[in-house]
């Protein structure tokens, strides 16, 4: 029986045939923009099916953590400084609408890009968990009865939350709006430079000042409801950013043309750029020291974090700092353990399978 699947059954009408699909013949963008049956097996790419069943495995829900605690430790006018209420309202103000970038950005953007139906069947399950990330500061933000307009407009109202949204946004020209051919390098590029944006940078960069501040907080048993769901989200980010590697060099290694010194410089400045906006919202969160934290010591982590980053995208490192948050690595890597801030005992399926 022939195996070759022919390209126009993946492209547009259905084509009635025996021919059976090869996995052989299966690349992450076949034809782009595809609104036909998908055939899920057999799979080619068993990275992605495998990210798919270890977000499952992690389900949880917002809303069986209890808000008890944090809502006493918030209602109680001595338990936090003014600097560490302001802490809490700027992690809290970029989460929850930077969540619903990320949720878009896979539906308008990268689904319709991405035509596999194994990297379609973890996007979908992706989609779900940015949802109830969203939920997640819905839920904080009515539990602790925070002004939700200041929470939720913050974005437009303080500058380093909003170039930080702007960056992300700027990278979604010509491929919402589909005016971007991805048979061509140019628009190869225009592609990958949004995945590198959302899944590099916006989830493996722009998150993870919110998440050291925010846990440095539930190391001292505070706003512990509060963090045991950031927690939670950054098991859920760091299995996103690594399915968005994984997804952006397969897609460099099956059209190595578009992979060029000047493209590979061009995203080496994106990432900088994307430090540097880190660093000036850690600043303005984090004026002053709290919780035996400063900016030096998180500046260094962002760097860090962007070198880990560099290197997984084959690029290379440009900062050579070292990882001042060890304890960081533990929230993340546990396997099957008692809830990191012992909150509930959790069982934690994948975590093994974890890099971040
Ligand atoms: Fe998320
Ligand atoms: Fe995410």
């Amino acid at each position: 029986m022939p195996e070759e699947v022919n390209k126009s059954e993946c492209s547009g009408g259905i084509r009635m045939t025996r021919e059976r699909v090869s996995a052989d013949n299966k690349k992450v963008i076949l034809n782009g923009r595809t609104v036909d049956v998908n055939q899920l097996v057999p799979i080619k790419y068993k990275w992605a099916w495998h990210y798919y069943l270890d977000g499952c495995a992690n389900h949880w829900m917002p809303t069986e953590v209890s808000m008890q605690r944090d809502i006493e430790q918030w209602k109680n006018p001595s338990f936090f400084t003014e600097d560490e209420r302001h802490v809490i309202k700027r992690v809290l103000g970029f989460f929850s609408t930077a969540e619903t970038l990320v949720g878009n950005n896979i539906v308008l953007s990268i689904y319709k890009m991405v035509d596999n139906p194994e990297c379609r069947q973890y996007l979908l399950r992706q989609a779900f968990e940015e949802a109830i990330h969203s939920h997640t500061f819905q839920y904080i933000v009515e539990s602790l009865s925070l002004d939700e307009s200041e929470i939720f407009n913050m974005y437009r109202e303080n500058k380093e939350i909003y170039e930080k949204d702007e960056f992300s946004m700027s990278c979604t020209d010509g491929i919402i709006d589909e005016s971007v051919d991805l048979s061509t390098k140019e628009g190869l590029q225009k592609f990958i430079n949004n995945l590198v944006a959302f899944y590099v940078v916006t989830e493996g960069i722009f998150f993870y000042s919110g998440f050291v501040l925010m846990l440095s907080f539930g190391r001292q048993n505070r706003m512990p409801g509060v963090c045991e769901q950031i927690q939670y989200i950054l098991r859920d980010e760091s299995i996103h950013m690594n399915f968005g590697i994984e997804l952006i060099n397969t897609i460099i290694d099956e059209n190595p043309y578009c992979w060029i010194p000047e493209f590979q410089d061009f995203l080496v400045k994106r990432i900088k750029k994307a430090v540097e906006l880190e660093c000036s919202y850690a600043q303005e969160c984090l004026p002053r020291g709290v919780l035996g934290l400063n900016l030096p010591l998180l500046k260094e982590y962002i760097e860090y974090i962007a070198d880990r980053r560099l290197e997984k995208l084959r690029l290379p490192r440009q900062y050579n700092s070292s990882n001042p948050f060890p304890w960081m690595s533990e929230v993340i890597d546990l396997k099957k353990e008692k809830n990191f801030f012992e909150t509930r005992v959790t069982e934690y399926q994948t975590g093994g399978t974890l890099e971040w």
